[in-house]
């Protein structure tokens, strides 16, 4: 089977692609014949070796995909040979077939497409946690989305607009926020053309907002926590900027507000069952029609380096999946 393969830290274009043996399933897990992988910001850092996670060499990138599986190992019970099935790892799915626990994977209604499904866990697995267990989201609540029209920031604007929230999304130009606009965001603000505290002042008044979902970092964090409303809840979720703020501790006593930290990786590791009810809600919002997670852009396997060009580069608007049959 063929592999994307980093075989040394390095840009995207130092990626190549090889035949490999196919992986043999391990006690308690199932090996699935992968239709699409999803890529994510993550995976750009991950082949840099500028990611928390440094796998060893060989490997391939990409954390998640949908696909059928095509043998169980010893032990795994509710699933089948030929279920069709989404699912997650923390890289290696930019390959024709992987191996992985049985609990990593999830059935895939009928009416849910693989090019929807690819792109359920992480961007989404990442989001319902951190409005739901991080956030406490409630309806009728302000939701600010920072970096709204990338893979997570779409998550955002769609799981806070089913969750009841007032969605008021933020990207860096016209043309990203009319993405979000269309995923459902109630209001938007390019923060490429204005500046965002003010612009938050203006649609939030003197209240202030309830919940931010930062995922970009820099110099916008400390905007959004300085419009925070008392009691409310910035949610750092990622650094797509590249800068790691330094956030004045003053500002979290005088708003009574949380800074709060979310880990989707390690929530799946230690609360396997929060994660699980989780996943069950995306599978029956997506099978409800609720959730989009259609693919910005599909590439053939062969051009993965391009692919995450296009997620460094700032371009995507959504997800980006590699057809790795193609
Ligand atoms: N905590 C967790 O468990 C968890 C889980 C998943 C992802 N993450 C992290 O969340 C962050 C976003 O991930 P993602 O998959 O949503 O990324 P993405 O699809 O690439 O979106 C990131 C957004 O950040 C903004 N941005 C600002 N400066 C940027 C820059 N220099 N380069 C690229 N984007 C920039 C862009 O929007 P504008 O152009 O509109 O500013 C872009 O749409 C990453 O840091 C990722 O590692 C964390």
């Amino acid at each position: 089977m063929k592999a994307v393969l980093c075989k040394a830290f390095g840009p995207p274009d130092t990626l190549v692609i090889e035949d490999v043996a196919s992986p043999v399933p391990a006690p308690g897990e199932v090996m699935v014949d992968i239709r699409y992988a999803a890529l994510n910001f993550f995976d750009t850092l991950i082949i840099a070796g500028k990611y928390q996670v440094r796998p060893p060499f060989p490997f391939s990138p990409a954390g998640e995909f949908a696909g059928r599986i095509s043998a169980l190992g010893e032990g795994v019970a509710g699933l089948a040979v030929g279920d069709r099935v989404l699912g997650s790892c923390s890289h290696g799915a930019a390959r024709q077939q992987i191996a992985v626990p049985a609990s990593a994977v999830s059935k895939i209604p009928d009416m849910v497409t693989d090019e929807a499904a690819a792109g359920l866990s992480i961007a989404y697995g990442t989001t319902i946690h951190a409005l739901r267990q991080r956030g406490r989201l409630s309806p009728g609540e302000s939701l600010v989305v920072l970096g709204a029209s990338g893979g997570t920031g779409l998550a955002a604007v769609e799981i806070g607009k089913l969750m009841g929230a007032r969605v008021i999304a933020c990207a860096s130009s016209d043309e990203k926020c009319e993405v979000a606009r269309k995923a459902g965001a109630d209001e938007t603000i390019n923060y490429g053309a204005n500046d965002l505290r003010e612009e938050l002042k203006k649609l939030t008044g003197s209240t202030g907002v309830d919940v931010v979902y930062d995922a970009v970092g820099g110099p916008m964090t400390e905007a959004a926590l300085r419009s925070m409303a008392w009691g409310g809840r910035l949610l750092v979720i990622g650094f797509a900027s590249g800068e790691i703020p330094k956030l004045p501790a003053n500002l979290a006593l005088l708003k009574g507000c949380d800074i709060v930290g979310v880990w989707w990786g390690e929530f799946v590791k230690r609360e396997p069952e929060n994660n699980r009810q989780n996943v069950a809600q995306l599978i029956e919002w997506a099978s409800a029609g609720k959730l989009a997670s259609q693919p910005h852009r599909i590439y053939p396997m062969s051009r993965t380096a391009e692919a995450l060009d296009e997620i460094a580069g700032r371009r995507a608007t959504g997800k980006i999946l590699l057809d790795v049959a193609g």
